[in-house]
């Protein structure tokens, strides 16, 4: 069945381990981020034959789903409304309201459970986490007399949404609040989460600051790659998951519509480039699955444009000489594998 998302299951487990032991051996824990491959449960099973630190996601639908002692953390800021459900299903979030934390606090108490906080702070992506200094003394303050939360510890979150770079004098900024913390309230704090697949090059570089002792990693672990600068990481693979999808027509058409021109499917006025006749290809899969932006072929195709249901492809200068029902094979980037692990159209076949 077509379109399918092919995924090595051995790949992914080689990335994992690379992974695991790389922060094992530079002394920090790993929580691993499945929300890329929504929580897949054949990965999930090798994430925890693997005995990863953490499990952890930032969809409470995907914590839900999985069954193992491995403790679970959500990565989202809960929404309020969602605070019971995350408390019976998430042993740790992150969060960086008070209102919230009550809340979630209400909850364990009710059900008789301790749930687990780690504060973020922000220390300038502007994405969550507390930013002001005063903010996060009064949040932990309050925390510490809330009889059914525990606070964990407190981390931060970079190169989301200011593509901030991880660099030691950001993350000393961290153990400075973990110093300042402890010894105002006389307190140990058990994880300092430094960030994302971002932290990488640092962590490789030995430059993350001690006292940092956690990362959470996704991106790394499905396209062997670091975010700070997009660089590919020695010994793991890059192609864990590949696109298969099925060519329906195969025509030669001029490459410039004939008429005037309005807008597409999507309401965009189309900009295109005239260039003779195009020997054409539709390939059975669309917006609604994936962007073809996103897509790397195989083969040389050039993906020229697409609607919710087709992508075309100029086939022109094709290694291959393709027919009704081959299909056409695309290397994935990080947003192609959460949309195409997303869409229900999209099979999913384990090799
Ligand atoms: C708070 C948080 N931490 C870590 C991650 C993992 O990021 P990456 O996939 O870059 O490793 C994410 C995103 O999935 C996140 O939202």
């Amino acid at each position: 069945m077509y379109p399918r998302i092919i995924i090595n299951k051995e790949k992914f487990r080689h990335n994992l381990r690379y992974l695991l032991d790389t922060c094992h051996d530079k002394g920090l824990s790993m929580m691993a981020v499945s929300k890329v491959f929504c929580a897949d449960l054949e990965l999930m099973n090798i994430i925890i034959e693997e005995n990863v630190d953490y499990i952890s996601d930032s969809r409470i639908e995907n914590l839900i789903g999985i069954a193992s002692v491995i403790p679970k953390v959500l990565l989202r800021l809960p929404s309020i409304g969602d605070a019971k459900r995350i408390v019976i299903h998430a042993d740790i979030s992150l969060n960086s309201e008070i209102s919230v934390i009550k809340e979630l606090n209400k909850y364990a108490q009710e059900l008789d459970r301790i749930h687990g906080v780690i504060l973020m702070i922000d220390l300038g992506d502007l994405r969550e986490g507390i930013y002001d200094e005063n903010e996060v003394i009064d949040t932990v303050r309050k925390m510490l007399s809330m009889s059914n939360i525990k606070l964990k510890g407190i981390g931060t979150n970079l190169t989301c949404y200011g593509g901030i770079i991880p660099s030691t004098e950001i993350l000393q900024k961290l153990v400075d609040y973990k110093e300042l913390i402890e010894k105002e309230f006389e307190i140990k704090l058990e994880i300092i989460s430094g960030g994302n697949s971002s932290n990488i090059e640092i962590l490789l570089e030995d430059k993350i600051p001690s006292g940092i002792n956690n990362i959470r990693i996704g991106e790394a672990i499905v396209l062997g790659r670091e975010t700070a600068y997009g660089n590919y990481l020695d010994n793991t693979y890059n192609d864990v998951f590949t696109l298969e999808a099925e060519i329906i027509e195969i025509k030669e058409k001029p490459s410039y519509p004939i008429g005037d021109i309005g807008m597409d499917a999507f309401g965009k006025v189309p900009k295109i480039v005239d260039k003779g006749n195009m020997l054409r290809a539709i390939l059975a899969i669309g917006k609604q699955d994936v962007y073809h932006e996103e897509l790397i072929p195989y083969d040389v195709v050039n993906l020229i444009g697409s609607s919710s249901d087709h992508i075309i492809v100029d086939v022109g200068d094709a290694h291959n000489i393709y027919e009704i029902g081959d299909t056409m094979k695309f290397k994935l980037t990080y947003a192609s594998i959460l949309s195409l692990m997303t869409s229900k159209y999209v099979t999913k076949y384990y090799e």
